[in-house]
């Protein structure tokens, strides 16, 4: 009998939100315990239902949904996309520049396949949403981090990302609002960060699926804004979030830029989305709707507001706590929160990770899941129910008061 391996180039590739402290979890859960789960920004498991905006469109349209369609997606939804991201201040883009994806996840993979070729380095925010890492191993790219300053309130730090150019350097990513930290970046930064981009012809991928999330009457500008009408940014972004619906799997890409300098990236992204025929039809049909009905993550995140709730009730425990703090999010759902050790030397964040899960039965995401060097933080996903998530946030705490003690 042979032995089967997984391929080589999946050996640095890791899906650690699912992975050894989720499959833990689950073992615990099978053995009778309750386990509060925060691995996943996934509302829809939280009880956010969907808009009635989606549902209705669904239901009075399903019966278009049933053929294979247009390998970028269905021209009506391209067409509200474009006038989304039109509205959103990014230039030059037509129906023909989207392509609609199952996911933002499906989308950058067909990206990174499309456009990097083994040994090209493309830059990433640390902590990352580790989709983009794993993409661009995949695809045979190295992923080359630069910093995200948590005294700057989780903003890239420009001069970073500059240090860190080589000739093999093809593209910059900026996930703007971010995962994990739930930071909404200086409109100044991103600015800078587009011209450090245009004076070093990277493309940009700027991944915008918490744009509509936002806090405290903030505001979000899309990257591409700023690009000059010529530079090419790739803006991903969905639906799964904005309008809980993860398992839908709806995303798409809008490739913005000069029509010479992005054909070869259009052609490549072509035939790896004819290879797979369509994305998921039925979704495609509620996309104008979900993107006329702002009034639903607007509702989410005012006061009163399920998220708006659940993000006050974390900032009231995490005042009160005596080891975690953590930058008040701005955007999505997410804080990365920091533990003070008081000294303790901790070298591991998986071990404190898996520890807290088998005294508490709550599961976190350490650092290290988004590539962060320093094994001292750890993401909290805010989407239980305000009481259930302050009392996580306190449990939490106690339990570093016992580790630090012990
Ligand atoms: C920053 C970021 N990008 C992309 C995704 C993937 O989203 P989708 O459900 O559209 O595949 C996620 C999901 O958590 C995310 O946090």
């Amino acid at each position: 009998m042979i032995t089967l391996k997984e391929a080589e180039i999946l050996k640095d590739v890791h899906s650690d939100i699912r992975g050894e402290l989720f499959i833990e979890a689950l073992k615990m859960e099978k053995e009778g315990q309750k386990v509060l789960k925060l691995n996943t920004g996934n509302p829809g498991s939280f009880g956010f239902g969907m808009p009635d905006s989606i549902k209705n469109a669904l239901v009075s349209n399903i019966d278009k949904s049933v053929p294979y369609c247009d390998y970028r997606g269905m021209l009506q939804a391209r067409e509200a996309i474009c006038r989304f991201h039109n509205e959103g201040g990014i230039k030059k883009l037509t129906p023909d520049d989207i392509f609609i994806t199952n996911g933002v996840s499906e989308g950058v993979s067909m990206l990174t396949t499309a456009f990097i070729n083994p040994g090209d380095e493309v830059l990433l925010p640390t902590p990352c949403y580790p989709l983009w890492s794993n993409c661009v191993k995949i695809a045979g790219g190295v992923p080359v981090y630069y910093k995200c300053d948590e005294e700057k309130d989780w903003n890239p730090s420009v001069g970073d990302i500059e240090s860190k150019i080589t000739s093999k350097t093809k593209a910059v990513l900026i996930i703007n609002p971010n995962n994990p930290t739930g930071a909404l970046y200086s409109e100044d930064i991103v600015k800078e960060i587009v011209e450090v981009a245009e004076k070093n012809n990277l493309v940009i991928f700027s991944d915008e699926i918490y744009d509509r999330l936002l806090y405290d009457g903030k505001v979000f500008t899309s990257t591409g804004k700023f690009a000059k009408e010529d530079t090419v940014v790739v803006t991903t972004n969905g639906l799964s979030k904005s309008h809980s619906v993860c398992g839908f799997r709806c995303g798409w890409m809008a490739i913005s830029g000069n029509e010479k300098a992005k054909a070869g990236l259009i052609n490549g992204i072509m035939k790896i989305a004819t290879m797979r025929l369509c994305s998921n039809a039925i979704m495609q049909l509620a996309i104008p709707e979900a993107l006329s009905d702002m009034e639903y993550p607007h509702s989410l995140t005012q006061p009163g507001g399920r998220l708006y709730q659940q993000r006050k009730a974390v900032k009231e425990a995490l005042a009160k706590a005596k080891h975690i703090s953590a930058v008040t999010n701005m955007g999505a759902f997410y804080m990365f929160a920091k533990v003070d050790f008081k000294g303790k030397e901790v070298t591991d964040d998986r071990k404190f990770c898996m520890d807290l899960l088998h005294s508490k039965k709550i599961l976190v995401m350490p650092g290290s899941c988004f590539n962060y060097e320093t094994p001292d933080h750890f993401r909290i996903v805010m989407l239980p129910e305000e009481d259930i998530i302050g009392e996580a946030i306190e449990k939490i705490d106690d339990f570093f008061d016992e580790y630090i003690n012990k």
